[in-house]
């Protein structure tokens, strides 16, 4: 096998990606942080050098980790934070069968919307569109703070909350409105220099904290081929929409009219519970070719949202490499919301997913509490974890109890989306589909709705399922899975993992 080897400095820097200075995060000094690329079955080697006042990890979003779940990043589950000053190598195997385009991320508190983010490429002849098309770029969408998420959170998680009215007033839990949307990093600065006659493979990334994004190039149809990694039966559309941490690959060609273009990624800031006003929604970037770029003065899809547009979970995905879930031999029900709680410091809305607010216990990562004790640990009552003693075949039915709707991200497994709909799921009802059903790493939950996934619990080890909105995850709206704890003693976790866990001060990541 191949390693493809990288080094990441991660630090504290001064930037303007929206034209307002502030300090953010980087990784090595860029923003974002560089491509990683491999193959598939390449072993990754990333050694990470921590620069920042605070612990940090970095997890590879949609890496499958068989047999390396303390590899995964995720600061409180799969390991401690990496400390100021010190550096951490993550060391894996890029699964045989996963291709397509993923990202990585810091996982530690809302860390990462201050900037630990980037994109990760994995490039396979399996890949059903494989040579079929010319060239390769990154359309990377983010929402954007002018200040660091640290002191927002501790706003948002506050009795009186972002806006002063956060307990017993009218929004209860409402998260800190972005001040700018971002395309590859940049508010409206961003250009695409493309050759005419050819095909180019958008591989779009949804790096952001809250906010949902519709993409679209003007006067460019968009043939949607990939979603989170799985080749899908290719859609032609105006529109796709994207919710936080997923992926999406289009074909577009530079067939039209030599000249510029506007590519937009417009927020979906519908779905804020308090709003911005100052928020420009329509970020703008440039797509040139067979022309000097000028500023593109062309227009906007007239066709109304959703006409022509990607249908997220449904219809609109079916992969293109076929394949029927298993019957389910397990099925639990989850309900999240948000609620009101006395804590000791105040009342505070936090998220819950049945009776359980997660809170990240970063000296003592559920991983490494279930190696060292066997399967019969129990966990505290801020952690759910669902426990597999067998690969099972496990339906999870997701209900929503918030008006908005919810990005729900599982580590370490590719699941099917078997069915969604509008209130609570009812057992029995027939609209769950086993036929081809899509499958991703990343789901949108519908406000007020419920979805139904099935997965297999086959890789060992302590895996997060939680809602990919920073804010949502760093109130607690996160559980876990733990697959065959019976293997999870043998798992070949490094001896410099619990070190590091040893040496913690404690209260090492803001939050
Ligand atoms: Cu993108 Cu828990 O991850």
């Amino acid at each position: 096998t191949t390693t493809r080897y990288y080094e990441f400095v991660i630090s504290e820097a001064t930037g303007s990606p929206n034209g307002f200075e502030r300090t953010m995060l980087v990784v090595n000094n860029q923003f974002p942080g560089p491509l990683v690329e491999v193959n598939s079955g390449d072993e990754l080697v990333v050694n990470v050098f921590n620069q920042l006042p605070n612990g940090t990890t970095i997890h590879w979003h949609g890496q499958l980790q068989n047999g390396t779940n303390y590899m995964d990043g995720t600061n409180g589950i799969t390991q401690c934070p990496i400390p100021p000053g010190m550096n951490f190598t993550y060391r894996f195997t890029i699964n045989p069968s996963q291709y397509g385009t993923f990202w990585y991320h810091a996982h530690a508190s809302t860390q990462y919307t201050d900037g630990i983010y980037g994109p990760l490429v994995i490039h396979s002849p399996s890949e059903p569109i494989f040579g079929q098309y010319d060239r390769d770029a990154l359309v990377i969408l983010s929402d954007w703070y002018d200040v660091m998420s640290s002191g927002l959170l501790t706003q948002y998680l506050s009795s009186a909350g972002i806006d002063g009215s956060n307990y017993g007033g009218v929004n209860p839990g409402a998260e800190p409105p972005p001040d700018s949307g971002l395309i590859n990093g940049k508010m409206n600065g961003s250009s695409f220099d493309l050759e005419p006659n050819l095909s180019y493979r958008l591989r779009i990334i949804n790096m952001g904290t809250l906010t949902e994004f519709m993409f679209s190039v003007d006067s460019h149809v968009l043939s949607v081929v990939e979603a989170d990694g799985i080749s899908i039966e290719p859609v032609n559309v105006h529109r796709v929409p994207i919710h936080v941490a997923q992926r999406y690959s289009v074909i577009l060609t530079t067939n039209q009219t030599a000249g510029s273009y506007n590519v937009r990624g417009e927020m979906q800031s519908s779905c804020y519970k308090l709003s911005n006003p100052n928020l420009n929604t329509m970020v703008l970037a440039t797509m040139t070719y067979g022309a000097s770029p000028t500023t593109p003065n062309t227009q906007d899809w007239s066709d109304a949202i959703p006409a022509l547009c990607l249908d997220l979970n449904s219809t609109m995905i079916v992969p293109q490499i076929a394949m029927d879930p298993p019957n389910s031999t397990d099925v639990v029900q989850v309900f999240m919301s948000f609620q009101q709680t006395i804590q000791s410091g105040g009342t505070q809305t936090l998220a819950f997913m049945n009776s359980t607010s997660w809170l990240s216990d970063t000296t003592n990562p559920t991983l490494l509490q279930m190696s060292k004790a066997g399967i019969q640990t129990t966990f505290d009552s801020n952690q759910l974890v669902v426990v597999n003693d067998n690969i099972t075949v496990f339906d999870l039915i997701l209900n929503n109890y918030d008006d908005a709707s919810h990005p729900f991200h599982l580590h370490g497994h590719v699941f099917w989306i078997l069915g969604e709909g509008d209130g609570s799921y009812t057992s029995g009802v027939s609209q769950l589909s086993t036929t081809n059903p899509p499958r991703r790493d990343t789901l949108t939950l519908p406000g007020y709705g419920w979805v139904a996934i099935r997965f297999i619990t086959d890789n060992p080890g302590l895996w997060a399922f939680h809602c990919h909105i920073g804010w949502h995850m760093a109130a607690g709206l996160l559980m876990q899975f733990a697959d065959l704890p019976g293997q999870i003693q043998q798992l070949q976790i490094p001896s410099y993992l619990s070190d590091q866990c040893a040496q913690q001060g404690g209260g090492v990541v803001a939050n």
